[in-house]
C-alpha cells in the first residue's frame, strides 16, 4: 500500500470553506496535496488566488484524469450531489462539507461508494472541527454506544446564549448572529432545526447504523422559544439548548430527535456557549466522553477537510461498521418524554394527551405546564409547534415503558387508589 499517495485536488467552491482549504493547504506542504483547479459559480467575483486556477466548467475538473480527489464545498445541494456522484463514478475519491446534500442522499451515496469502491469522507459536515464521525467509526466501533447528545448548530446556540446571558429577546439575538456572520441571511435552515437534523441523520448512521431521511426524524428548532421560557429556566437553574439526542432503549431500539431542552448547569452541554458545538457520548464501560470545539467557520471547517485529505493518502474509507458488520439498530418513537410546554392559551394544548401533568402555572405572565407525554403524539401532531406554543424537553427526558408503569403505579399509590 502506498502510504503517501500524492493528492491532486479539484476544488468545487471558493467561499468561506473553499478559500479556507486553499489557505490551509498552502500552510501544510508536508501533505503533498496540490489544488490543480477550482470550480466556482460567478466568474466575475474577485478572488484572493491566481486567476488561472479558476473555471466555471465543472467538467474541466471532473474529466481531468490527473485529478484524483474532488473536494466539494459548495452551497447548492442538488449541484453538489451531481458533482459528488459523477466524481465517484469517474473513479475519484471525494471529500465533502455539504451536510444537506449528504443527509438528503445518503442511501444513494452509500450505494455509490459500494459500487465504485471509492472513498467519500465528510467529517467537516457534522460539527466542523470536532472529529466525531471518525471516532464513531473507529473508536466506538462496537455495540456499546448507549447514547449520544449534542449541540450541532452554532447559530442557534449563539442565539440562545445571548438570550440567556444578555437577556436579549429572540429577534435581537438573531440579528446579532446575522451581523456576526453566524446565521444565514435566510436563517430558517439554522433556526428551525433543519441544519441540526440533517447532521443528526448521518451521525445516526455512523453511531447506530440507522439510515433515515432527516424529515422522518422528529425535530424543531428554537423559533418558538420565548423570553419567558428563559426566565423559567433561570429560576430552575438551567439553560435551554437545541439538543440532538440519540439513546438506545432497553428493548434495543433507538430513540432519536432534535428538540430544545432544559440543560442543568453541571451538564457538559451547559459548557457549550455561543457558536461552539459539543457532543457527549456515553458508552458501555467508558461512561461519558465530551467533544467540544468550533462547529463552523473557515479554518475550523477546513481543518476537518484537511484531516480527511490526509486520511485519503492511506486510502481510508468509512466502513459504516454499525450498518454492515453489526445488526443495524432500529428507530422507535414508542417511549415517553417529560416536557415543558408554555402557551398563550390553554385551548391550544390538548391536556388529555398527557399521561400526567406535574406542574401547572396558570398565573405566570407566560403560562406553562410540565407533564409526561408519549413521543408518538409529538410525531403525529403539530400543536406543540403552533399557535405560539413552545415545547422544551426536561433534562433526562426519556421515560421507557418499564419505568412509566412503575411511576404510574406509584402515583396511583400516592393517590390511595392501590398499594
Ligand atoms: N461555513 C461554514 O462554517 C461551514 C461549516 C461546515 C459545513 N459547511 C458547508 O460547506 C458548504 C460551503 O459553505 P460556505 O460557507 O463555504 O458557502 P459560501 O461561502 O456561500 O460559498 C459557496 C461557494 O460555492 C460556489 N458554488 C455554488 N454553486 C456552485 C456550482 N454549481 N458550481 C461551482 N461552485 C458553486 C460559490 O461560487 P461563487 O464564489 O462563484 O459564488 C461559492 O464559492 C455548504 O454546503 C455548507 O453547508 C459550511
Amino acid at each position: 500500500m502506498d502510504a503517501h499517495k500524492q493528492l491532486t485536488i479539484g476544488l468545487f467552491g471558493f467561499g468561506v470553506v473553499g478559500e479556507g482549504i486553499y489557505r490551509v493547504l498552502q500552510q501544510t506542504p508536508s501533505l503533498k496535496a496540490t489544488i490543480k483547479k477550482v470550480c466556482i459559480k460567478n466568474p466575475g467575483k474577485k478572488r484572493n488566488a491566481p486567476a488561472e486556477l479558476f473555471t466555471t466548467d465543472k467538467d474541466v475538473l471532473l474529466n481531468d484524469s490527473e485529478i484524483n480527489v474532488i473536494v466539494e464545498v459548495i452551497d447548492d445541494s442538488n449541484a453538489a450531489f451531481h458533482i459528488v456522484s459523477t466524481a465517484l463514478k469517474g473513479g475519484k475519491d471525494v471529500v465533502s462539507s455539504s451536510k444537506k446534500m449528504i443527509a438528503e442522499n445518503l442511501p444513494e451515496l452509500l450505494g455509490l461508494q459500494e459500487l465504485t469502491g471509492r472513498s467519500l469522507l465528510y467529517e467537516s459536515a457534522a460539527c466542523a472541527s470536532i472529529p466525531v464521525i471518525r471516532n464513531l467509526e473507529e473508536y466506538y466501533d462496537n455495540d456499546l454506544l448507549h447514547s449520544m447528545k449534542a449541540i450541532v448548530n452554532g447559530s442557534t446556540n449563539f442565539i440562545l446564549t445571548k438570550m440567556f446571558e444578555e437577556k436579549l429577546d429572540f429577534q435581537e439575538a438573531l440579528l446579532m448572529a446575522q451581523q456576526l456572520g453566524f446565521a444565514e441571511s435566510n436563517p430558517k435552515l439554522d433556526v428551525e432545526g433543519y441544519d441540526a437534523v440533517n447532521k443528526w441523520s448521518f451521525l445516526l448512521t455512523h453511531a447506530y447504523g440507522i439510515v433515515e431521511y432527516p424529515e422522518k426524524l422528529v425535530f424543531t428548532g428554537i423559533q418558538n422559544v420565548q423570553g419567558g421560557d428563559a426566565k423559567v429556566a433561570r429560576e430552575k437553574n438551567m439553560d435551554i439548548k437545541l439538543v440532538a439526542n440519540a439513546q438506545k432503549l432497553q428493548n434495543g431500539k433507538v430513540a432519536a430527535f432534535v428538540l430544545p431542552q432544559f440543560v442543568k448547569h453541571d451538564d457538559h452541554l451547559a459548557f457549550v456557549k455561543n457558536e461552539y458545538n459539543g457532543v457527549v457520548i456515553e458508552s458501555g464501560f467508558a461512561d461519558k466522553q465530551f467533544f467540544y470545539g468550533k462547529g463552523a467557520g473557515s479554518f475550523p471547517t477546513a481543518s476537518a477537510v484537511l484531516s480527511d485529505l490526509s486520511a485519503l493518502r492511506y486510502q481510508y474509507k468509512y466502513e459504516y461498521k454499525k450498518l454492515k458488520h453489526h445488526r443495524p439498530n432500529e428507530l422507535t418513537n414508542s417511549f415517553y418524554v417529560k416536557v415543558y410546554v408554555s402557551f398563550d392559551d390553554i385551548k391550544y394544548v390538548p391536556r388529555e394527551k398527557f399521561e400526567w401533568i406535574e406542574e401547572w402555572h396558570a398565573q405566570e405572565e407566560r403560562k406553562y405546564l410540565v407533564g409526561v407525554i408519549c413521543f408518538e403524539e409529538l410525531e403525529k401532531s403539530a400543536w406543540w409547534r403552533e399557535n405560539n406554543n413552545s415545547l422544551i424537553l426536561m433534562p433526562e427526558a426519556i421515560i421507557e415503558d418499564m419505568e412509566i408503569r412503575k411511576l404510574k403505579k406509584k402515583s396511583l399509590e400516592l393517590a390511595g387508589i392501590f398499594g
